[in-house]
């Protein structure tokens, strides 16, 4: 059985869809959330889980990016996983972080990239006026929100949209593309879903 850590800093819907996939047949199991924030939504739906939960409060690592990051290795280490998810967390990760779990690390980004890398990406794609917004599932490489994109999803942008808006009919498609996407890996699966 895999073992899947789930990286959140938010309200952690993602990691639900994530962590309540994981059961059954499927290949793997959550073995831990780590959030970055102590505040993160998410962290008690976790725990309701029964999901071991864990806090690297970025702020006492004042901006000391290497610092933080080997602090999440180590609080990683014990729980041994085989695979990282990403699941709304919110933090720029070092090299080192990502050549440690190089192969093993997954993303789930709010836009159709390569389109809107970095933030505010359901804004940045009503201002350029684009007839479709999304988001998608991606291997984490070196490169900010740049790696081999395994899964996307696709909305229309309609008139008078809001981000929020958009954000809101995005976020469903999310749920059903991650963990689709999750199973898929941990089995050894790359190949590219269009949904
Ligand atoms: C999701 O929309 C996810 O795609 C986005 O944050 C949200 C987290 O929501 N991720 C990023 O913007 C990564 N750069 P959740 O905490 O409810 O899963």
């Amino acid at each position: 059985m895999k073992k899947v850590a789930i990286l959140i800093s938010g309200s952690g819907s993602n990691m639900v869809t994530l962590a309540q996939s994981m059961t059954g047949d499927h290949p793997a199991r959550a073995c831990v959330v780590l959030s970055n924030r102590p505040d993160a939504g998410g962290l008690a739906k976790a725990a309701a889980l029964g999901i071991p939960t864990v806090v690297v409060d970025h702020k006492d690592y004042k901006g000391d990016r290497a610092a933080f990051d080997a602090a999440v290795m180590k609080a990683l280490a014990p729980y041994d996983p085989d695979v990282v998810a990403l699941a709304g967390f919110m933090r720029i990760l070092t090299p080192e972080f990502i050549a440690h779990f190089a192969g093993k690390m997954l993303n789930i980004h709010p836009s159709l990239l390569p389109k809107y890398k970095g933030l505010h990406t359901h804004q940045r794609a009503i201002d350029a006026g684009d007839e479709a917004a999304g988001c998608s599932v991606h291997e984490v490489t070196a490169e900010l929100d740049g790696g081999p994109i395994l899964a996307q999803g696709r909305v229309a942008v309609l008139a008078g949209d809001t981000a929020d808006a958009l954000a809101a009919r995005v976020l469903p498609l999310e749920h059903k593309l991650y963990p689709e996407t999750l199973r898929r890996f941990v089995s050894g699966d790359r190949t590219r879903i269009d949904v």
